[in-house]
């Protein structure tokens, strides 16, 4: 099918001029097909992407169904209720959007829309470093809805660089920072080596001087970054009164250490599968990190949540919140806001529907008896 791309974003890929019809939307895999049809291939293979064998990605989206759910009869309510609380600040949803970079490559008002429509929504909206708007414009955008915002931090250049986003995203409003870990060197990500993706040159958001419009491919830009270690968590811990969320732990062995150096939340994630392929799943040791945690951190969870049912296994093992990325950014490439407030709209009724049928009133309903293994 011919793509249908009309226009040029300001970031110089063809998006859209007409949004999908939602008509014959009913899940978030749905999106995934319009997106597709309207993205250039270059940006659509960039969303979609996992690193090598791309086994992650796909275990990502399988392994929520290692765990099986276990309802309880004649309980419960008939609406339960979503609502929430993160880091001190309320939410009406558990689900939120994860940092994604280069939203703008998807519709022009890229994480403006995508930040407007989890603000309608009371659902947490994480603003990546590689954004193509810039910190100020999402604060602003977002508004006062008091649904969690946060800023994903990268240290891309060196310290001092990253210390000026974190000082920008308090002043804007922004209300945790979500430092993610899980980026030593680039996942070897092989269908963007193959089509020479690289950051374009218009995003200036907050990257530094030398992330975009050279000949690196994303890959050689992404290993440029300076290494993290323990002590800069700290550091950065200190740089602020806003709390630290640790994106991207996938051994219960680094909650500890996690914990001592600041964190207040631990985000279970193995990237999207777009890091090392191969590794564990978040519901494969969600649970442990949990326990690690001995109740002194909040524990999110990421990677191929796509169903109220998946999001129901993630609360149950004891998470918090969940996070998606790709289906946020299918469902702007495909309508735009339209498409967002669509994504929320649906994912929420499906984790209504998903605890009432377990039988539980409202999200701290459930109990690690309301899932076994998979046979
Ligand atoms: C990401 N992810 C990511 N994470 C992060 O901390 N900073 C970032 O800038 C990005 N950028 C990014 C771009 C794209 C296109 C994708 C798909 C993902 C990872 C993201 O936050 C999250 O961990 C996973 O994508 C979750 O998996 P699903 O929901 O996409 O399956």
């Amino acid at each position: 099918m011919a793509r249908k791309q009309a226009r040029r974003s300001p970031f110089g890929f063809a998006v859209p001029d007409v949004p999908a019809s939602l008509d014959d939307v009913f899940n978030l895999h749905d999106f995934e097909s319009l997106a597709r049809e309207r993205l250039a291939p270059t940006a659509y293979g960039y969303y979609a992407s996992g690193a090598g064998d791309e086994r992650s990605l796909a275990d990502n989206l399988a392994s929520w169904s290692r765990w099986r759910l276990v309802p309880r009869v004649l309980a419960g309510a008939r609406h339960p209720e979503l609502t929430t609380s993160l880091l001190g600040a309320s939410a009406a949803l558990p689900i939120g959007v994860a940092p994604a970079a280069l939203q703008g490559m998807a519709h022009p008002d890229g994480e403006l829309a995508l930040a407007r429509a989890a603000a309608r929504a009371g659902a947490p909206f994480v603003l990546s470093t590689a954004s193509t708007r810039s910190i100020e414009e999402v604060g602003a955008a977002a508004g006062d809805t008091g649904a969690p915002r946060w800023f994903q931090l990268y240290v891309e250049h060196d310290l001092a660089f990253a210390r000026e986003l974190v000082e920008r995203a308090e002043a804007a409003g922004f209300g945790a920072v979500v430092l993610t870990v899980d980026l030593p060197v680039a996942g070897y990500r092989e269908r963007d080596l193959r089509t020479r993706f690289s950051i374009p040159a218009s995003v200036q958001a907050h990257l530094p001087p030398d992330a975009a419009g050279g000949d690196d491919t994303f890959v050689a830009y992404l290993d440029r970054k300076p290494p993290l270690r323990w002590q800069d968590v700290a550091t950065i811990a200190g740089w602020t009164s806003l709390p630290l969320v640790l994106k991207g732990i996938l051994s219960p062995l680094d909650v500890d250490r996690a914990i001592q150096h600041g964190a207040r939340a631990i985000w279970v994630s193995n990237h999207g599968g777009r890091q090392l392929d191969g590794t564990v799943t978040a519901p494969e040791v969600l649970g442990e990190i949990v326990d690690a945690t001995e109740g002194r951190a909040e524990v999110y969870a990421d990677g191929g949540v796509r169903r109220g049912s998946d999001v129901a296994v993630a609360l149950v093992l004891g998470a918090r919140a969940v996070f998606t990325a790709r289906p946020f950014l299918y469902a702007l490439a495909a309508a735009g806001e339209a498409g967002a407030d669509r994504a929320f709209e649906i994912i929420g009724d499906e984790l209504r529907r998903a605890l009432a049928i377990l039988g539980v009133v409202d999200v701290a309903g459930v109990r690690r008896d309301h899932i076994r293994p998979a046979p």
